[in-house]
């Protein structure tokens, strides 16, 4: 296991020969040149993969490119990212430089409870059911807790009952659990088809669905981040580094407005997001559900981060369900994804949650400043082409 603290500022690392990143990767992390092989081959076998999943007759890969200049709440973190869009990796690189300059990310996540949903169907009286499940509510969340004794001796447990009216004579019961640093699907599984049958006898109801809600509002990361006018500006003057601040502000407003940009503002977002999540094992498909519902929650499609002008720079902020884990599922049987995590330094899945939040905070930011100054054609596309040229 490797206790190296790295540091993310590696000016030069990206012209650098694929050999020499690799090796700067291991001097970085302290692991070893046989470790880091295992990226030459996608992470796994195909004896590997065949455990994971039905049907395989191979592998498909993904380049897995490293993420520089981020420190996120005081600490430095060379971040795996597995995308395929060129630009992205350098964009996040060149958003947390910047951000590196107002102090860095400052993030916040919540403890990882995630939602069982059990649904009653044709329910005789609500307000009746409702009564006797609240009264019942101790007795329950007992009940959720015998049905997962491994996840309550690491810490976790059913915290928290909530009953939602729906239409149509049916409630839904919500049990809140926290899954510590798994993401927890089969636990809250678990503990919704262990408890139907109770609470369908309480509400004098008919057992409908259970199932998790992938809508994580209780697993929301938090993250804000700074850029000083002067590191906006570049090579440019103060004044025009604040000139292009209220240009980010004037295009985080249109998202604000503008459900159509708003869905193109978080897909940048996501382009930060979703490769630290697939590097990681995490479920991408998780994470999209939940982001998309979250931005929508109030009934309008709202963008996942703002960004305001303030005295002494730009400031963003960004909210977003982030149920990831550094432990089961996917990370048993990919040692990629472990290996990711280790470059990372991460065991827990909150400090995991923090570093994907401000990896999509920096890469909207990347997004926001090309749009609102040169447009997005000219890096992009640079870039592009660097990577058909070499085809
Ligand atoms: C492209 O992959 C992502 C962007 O469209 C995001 C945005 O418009 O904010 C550049």
């Amino acid at each position: 296991m490797s206790n190296a603290r790295p540091n993310s500022r590696l000016p030069g690392f990206y012209r650098a020969p694929l050999d020499e990143r690799q090796a700067e990767l291991a001097r970085q992390t302290g692991l070893s040149p046989d470790e880091l092989a295992l990226f030459t081959s996608g992470g796994i076998t195909p004896v590997g993969a065949d455990r994971m999943v039905e049907n395989v007759v191979g592998i498909y890969a993904l380049p897995i490119g490293l993420g520089l200049n981020f420190q996120i709440n005081g600490v430095d973190r060379l971040i795996p990212m597995a995308v395929e869009e060129p630009s992205v990796i350098a964009a996040a690189s060149n958003a947390a430089r910047l951000v590196r300059e107002g102090g860095g990310f400052v993030a916040k996540a919540d403890e990882s409870i995630m939602a069982a949903q059990i649904e009653l169907r044709e329910v005789a009286d609500a307000a009746a059911a409702t009564a006797a499940i609240t009264e019942a509510r101790e007795e329950i969340l007992a009940k959720a807790d015998a049905a997962i004794p491994q996840l309550v001796e690491f810490g976790g447990g059913c915290r928290d009952l909530e009953i939602r009216p729906l239409s149509d004579r049916r409630l839904v019961v919500h049990l809140y659990i926290d899954c510590r640093d798994a993401m927890g699907a089969n636990t809250v599984n678990t503990v919704a088809e262990a408890l139907a049958p109770r609470l369908a006898a309480l509400a004098s109801a008919r057992i409908g669905l259970r199932i998790l809600s992938n809508l994580a509002d209780r697993r929301v990361v938090r993250v804000s981040g700074r850029v000083p006018f002067a590191a906006l500006a570049g090579d440019k003057t103060v004044a025009e580094g604040e000139a292009l601040a209220q240009a980010i502000e004037a295009a985080s407003r249109f998202a604000e407005d503008d459900i159509y940009r708003a869905a193109t503002h978080n897909k940048g977002i996501m382009n930060g997001v979703d490769p630290v999540v697939i590097a990681t094992g995490n479920d991408w498909r998780g994470i999209e559900a939940g982001a998309h519902a979250y931005a929508a929650r109030d009934g309008h499609y709202k963008p996942l981060s703002t960004w305001r002008v303030q005295s002494d720079g730009l400031v963003g902020q960004l909210a977003m369900p982030m149920a990831v884990a550094t432990v089961g599922g996917t990370l048993q049987v990919h040692p990629g994804a472990r290996l990711a995590l280790r470059i990372l330094g991460v065991t827990s899945a909150r400090v995991l949650a923090e570093i994907i939040g401000s990896v999509g905070l920096g890469q909207n930011l990347a997004a926001l400043k090309a749009l609102a100054g040169e447009g997005i054609q000219r890096g992009h596309m640079a870039l592009h082409q660097r990577a058909v040229s070499r085809t």
